[in-house]
Parts: C-alpha cells; sequence; structure tokens
C-alpha cells in the first residue's frame, strides 16, 4: 500500500553503465502517475547521482529488460521528494538546493517539452531531508509534512503547481509525531494523506503508543486521526 523509499533492483540490470537503466541507489525521489514511474537521484557508496528515468507501467517487459527510458539529468541528491502535478504534465522536487545554506527549493519537470526549469519560491529549512511529497488527484495539491517552513517541523506545507507557491498549516502537536524519514501515500478510497514510520522532530526514533501507527490526513476536513488497524487472531484450544 505504501510507497517504497528506495529501489534495490537486481544487480544484473543494474551492474551496466549505460543509458538504459539507472544506476543501484538508495534514497532515489519517485513519482507515479497513472502509466509511469519516474526516479530521480540517489546515492550509493560513493556518490549521489542526477540520473533520471521513467518506467513504463503499462507495457510488459521480459527478464531484466524493464522498460526504462532515460530523461536529461536533474539534482544529484538523496531522500527527497518528488511529485506528479494532476494533469500528470509537471512534476516537482523538494529538496533541490546544492548545499546546505541555498534557499533553492524546488524544481520543476516538464512531462511534455521534457525540460527542467527552477521554482519560483524559496523557504527556510530548503536542505531538511527526509520529507515526503504526496498530490491530491482531486485538487492537484501537494502535501509535504514535516514542511520546509518551520525549524521544528511542525508543518505542513501545501505547494501548489499553477501559482508554484507554498502555503503552510500547523500540525496539531499530538499529531503526526513522525515527522522526518517517513513513507506517505495517497489513498484514493479515504480521499487522504497517509503517513507511516520515521523520526520525531528532534529525528530521534518514536517510541511508545506512537511508534508502528498510520496517521491519515484529510485535506476536505483538515482532520489528522491514527487508522484503526484490525488484526484477526486465530488461536489453537
Ligand atoms: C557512466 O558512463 C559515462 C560515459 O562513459 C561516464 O561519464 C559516467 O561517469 C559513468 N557513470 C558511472 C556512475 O560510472
Ligand atoms: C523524540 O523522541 C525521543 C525519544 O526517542 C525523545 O527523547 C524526544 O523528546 C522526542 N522529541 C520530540 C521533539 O518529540
Amino acid at each position: 500500500m505504501l510507497a517504497l523509499l528506495s529501489f534495490y533492483l537486481p544487480a544484473t540490470t543494474l551492474a551496466q553503465n549505460n543509458t538504459v537503466s539507472p544506476i543501484a541507489v538508495r534514497g532515489a525521489a519517485h513519482a507515479r502517475t497513472a502509466t509511469k514511474l519516474y526516479i530521480l537521484g540517489g546515492k550509493d557508496k560513493l556518490s549521489a547521482y542526477p540520473q533520471f528515468f521513467s518506467l513504463d507501467l503499462a507495457v510488459p517487459w521480459q527478464g531484466s529488460q524493464a522498460a526504462w527510458g532515460k530523461l536529461p539529468d536533474g539534482i544529484a541528491q538523496d531522500i527527497f521528494p518528488m511529485a506528479a502535478s494532476m494533469d500528470e504534465k509537471e512534476l516537482v522536487v523538494f529538496h533541490a538546493g546544492q548545499g546546505s545554506s541555498s534557499l533553492l527549493t524546488a524544481r520543476l519537470f516538464n512531462l511534455v517539452t521534457q525540460q527542467w526549469s527552477t521554482s519560483q519560491f524559496s523557504a527556510q529549512y530548503a536542505a531538511f531531508q527526509g520529507n515526503g511529497a504526496v498530490t491530491d488527484p482531486s485538487t492537484g495539491l501537494v502535501y509535504i509534512a514535516g514542511s520546509y517552513t518551520d525549524a521544528s517541523r511542525g508543518s505542513l506545507n501545501i505547494y501548489t503547481f499553477e501559482s508554484d507557491s507554498m502555503k503552510t498549516l500547523t500540525i496539531p502537536p499530538d499529531q503526526l509525531i513522525n515527522r522526518g524519514y517517513y513513507t506517505n501515500a495517497w489513498s484514493k478510497r479515504l480521499s487522504s494523506a497517509l503517513y507511516f514510520g520515521g523520526y520525531n522532530a528532534s529525528l530521534q526514533p518514536v517510541l511508545g503508543p506512537d511508534a508502528n501507527v498510520v496517521t491519515r490526513y484529510s485535506p476536505s476536513t483538515g482532520q489528522w486521526s491514527r487508522l484503526v488497524c484490525l488484526i484477526q487472531l486465530s488461536f489453537a484450544i
């Protein structure tokens, strides 16, 4: 159900350094459209790579010949979020600065013209690592929990493709304890963003009853809640 954070693909596919498949990395940014998976950047033991690929999910492939398509290089970064616009014509990539002092927060990739451009806005904590981004497919708004605008990671940033701007809402202190390095996904059925795992605002492990929960944010109601997960147990007497 939840999006994968990193990609460990078969070594046979990835050992080759050619133009048709990505180098095996951890922490690549990724985004899904109806028929494609996009991955950008990521790091291995040596360095971070600006590699950018699409994987066509609509065509079958044989063995290790996955339907990769190479796109123009983006940024050499790892553990950073990417999201698609509602019309699936654009991708936005956050944490796109070139260093911790840079304010440059986002870059855009136009899937029609296949060109990168720089976002207009900047945020104070642009270099934060470990945020995630999900698009609400009914409004096109992109939700980034943990935020780039608040030192304590206590906000929810909402990015709008049309105006290329960001607004900020406060996350109630007792909600979404995991403020970084979480994984997130959009649930169509619940019309909500779902969050799982990660670390708290001081980037320490989350302990006790707050650990191991799925947190839900519903943009239409503005409510944060926790999913109640039913566990079915059967006992032999
Ligand atoms: C892959 O090959 C290209 C062209 O030979 C080279 O410029 C690049 O540095 C190589 N990348 C890696 C990660 O080995
Ligand atoms: C984060 O969790 C640690 C325990 O792992 C705790 O000591 C610390 O106070 C927490 N910080 C915040 C900001 O919740």
